[in-house]
């Protein structure tokens, strides 16, 4: 359940039908695991600006963060855990300082300075122990219950 996980897709998006497109949505939902997400974690890397840490410096954590979620087996869901955690690259968290900066949802921990040292603390501490990692939590803000739309759309 990795970004590099190919989906298939209708040759042209242009001209396939509401029907093509609904079994490629389904075919995400599926191959990426979207309905087993325990977790979502974000970090800024690649940035088009970078202003919290260097480029290089922001892929290293990046490339970290999924490297140990799939080694982990945490990155899609199996039998023995059917949850997983998804992990997405973002260009700008709009912080900008004290980078790389990872936001883990729902619970809404912001985290400066996440290198791969930091993230695997990050991942065996918060993710695996539920243990938010103190020293580099710079903002606990989780996000408000809403209500649950129905998940089934017509
Ligand atoms: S460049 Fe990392 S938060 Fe803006």
């Amino acid at each position: 359940m990795t970004e590099d996980v190919a989906v298939e897709k209708p040759k042209s998006e242009k001209t396939a039908t509401l029907s093509e497109k609904k079994d490629v949505f389904e075919n995400c939902i599926q191959t990426l695991g979207l309905k087993y997400i325990q977790r979502h974690v974000f970090i800024c890397a690649d940035q088009t600006k970078p202003n919290c840490c260097t480029k290089d410096v922001s892929l290293e954590a990046w490339n970290y963060l999924k490297r140990r979620l799939k080694e982990l087996g945490l990155d899609h869901p199996t039998p023995e855990l059917p949850s997983c955690i998804f992990r997405t690259k973002v260009n700008c968290l709009r912080v900008c300082i004290d980078g790389p900066i990872l936001l883990v949802y729902p619970d809404g921990v912001w985290y400066r300075n996440a290198t791969p040292e930091v993230i695997e603390r990050i991942i065996t501490e918060h993710l695996l122990g539920n243990k938010i990692v103190s020293e580099y939590a710079f903002l606990i803000q989780p996000l408000p219950s809403t209500p649950t739309p129905n998940n089934i759309i017509s």
